[in-house]
């Protein structure tokens, strides 16, 4: 008899004695993970979701197509970066597919929905992008991980390399949510503290692109530099758009993600281009090096920082299923081990803080052809500061 023959007979015979029984292992019973990615596919992120996709899986492909030994399946949902369609599409893959891990997504809006859900219905879910504070904050929980960033963390560490660059006014622009708002004030706290001044603030809805009256404004009110957070397609927009405003000689910085994935999109006119982020194309360690050589051979690209994301989220959940040998019962086990699993990611090796959050270099870069070139760390080990976290 077949080990689920075998079980189905003894849940039977234990079921009609009243008896409760408990799950065995997943490895036992012989079914595969069922892993939810919730990620954008479609939009002005659709590129990242592809990414972190394709950076994740490739993980799981040398490992033989399995995570901690298990054969894998997955339950793909376009989460549009909309927030209001979050809670319906995490609940259905937690609810009525029944996942045994989320992962995702990159919208911080879609990522607190998430959190949420996750929280109330103990799911495991490893966020592999979205920054927004309150998700390793406030929301932080045993069965919430991130393998990405805070939004915080890069504009804390751009707002550093700005006081050191003796830039002393900035105006500030973003789409106005959480990540854009998270990553202004991290920028703002080192800016400020180090003497800088803030000449304005201005933001537009998420995901417009009608960047020209803002354009327009900070030629009038001539700051020293311009401190940005974009990303996506919407990032390189924006790029195009300022240097076609002729506004080249007002210096351009933002979160990394202004130019991460989005270099051939952008073309020569973002050359030179300086910001901040925890990975950079060159970083010169054997893992990077092996990581994109790999990427480049699977997927005839190159990776971005969305990859290495996704790519940790799978080396994260291999090492909690590694330590509970697949018994996904063993759930306290099973994220303890994740919480203190130390990632050998191409970014560098990392650990997560006590809200489940990377602590981890933020690498100044510069865009030479293609590559965001590293030229220095802006701060080495960074913790996020995790306000609202009772962990
Ligand atoms: C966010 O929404 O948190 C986010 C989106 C794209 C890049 C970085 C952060």
């Amino acid at each position: 008899m077949s080990i689920n023959k075998n079980r189905r007979a003894t849940v039977g015979a234990l079921a009609a004695a009243g008896l409760a029984v408990l799950p065995l292992p997943l490895l036992a019973q012989g079914r595969k993970l069922k892993i939810g990615l919730m990620l954008p596919y479609t939009g002005t992120f659709a590129q990242l979701g592809e990414a972190i996709t394709n950076g994740f899986k490739l993980h799981v492909a040398e490992t033989g197509g399995k995570l901690g030994g298990m054969d894998v399946e997955y339950v793909t949902v376009d989460d549009e970066s909309a927030p209001p369609k979050a809670v319906e599409n995490m609940n259905r893959l937690v609810r009525r597919d029944n996942v045994d891990v989320v992962v995702g997504t990159v919208h911080s809006g879609v990522a607190l929905a998430m959190a949420n859900v996750a929280r109330q219905t103990n799911t495991t879910l490893i966020v592999p992008n979205a920054g927004a504070g309150d998700i390793t904050g406030s929301l932080c929980a045993p069965n919430i991980f991130r393998t990405s960033f805070t939004n915080w963390q890069p504009g804390y560490g751009m707002g550093k390399v700005m006081v050191d660059r003796k830039i002393k006014s900035a105006v500030t622009l973003t789409w106005k949510y959480a990540a854009g708002e998270e990553a202004v004030n991290g920028f703002k706290e080192a800016f400020v503290a180090g003497g800088g001044k803030i000449i304005k603030d201005m933001s537009l809805p998420f995901p417009n692109v009608e960047f020209q009256p803002f354009l327009t404004e900070i030629a009038s009110l001539k700051p020293e530099a311009v401190f940005v957070f974009f990303a996506g397609a919407g990032a390189a927009k924006f790029v195009k758009d300022y240097m076609a405003a002729g506004l080249k000689s007002i210096a351009l910085y933002g979160s990394g993600f202004l130019t991460d994935g989005v270099a051939e999109a952008i073309g020569d006119v973002g050359q030179g281009l300086v910001t901040v982020l925890h990975y950079g194309d060159g970083i010169n360690n054997p893992k990077n090096i092996a990581f994109r050589t790999r990427y480049a051979t699977t997927y005839k690209q190159q990776p971005d920082v969305y990859a290495v994301q996704g790519y940790d989220a799978a080396q994260l959940l291999a090492a909690g299923l590694t330590a509970v040998k697949g018994d996904l019962s063993k759930k306290a086990e099973f994220h303890k081990a994740m919480s203190t699993a130390k990632i050998d990611s191409p970014r560098g090796p990392f650990t997560l803080s006590k809200a489940h959050n990377p602590i981890q270099d933020m690498y100044i870069r510069q865009l030479k052809g293609r590559d965001n070139v590293v030229i220095g760390v802006a701060v080495k080990g960074l913790a996020d500061p995790a306000l609202g976290c009772k962990a």
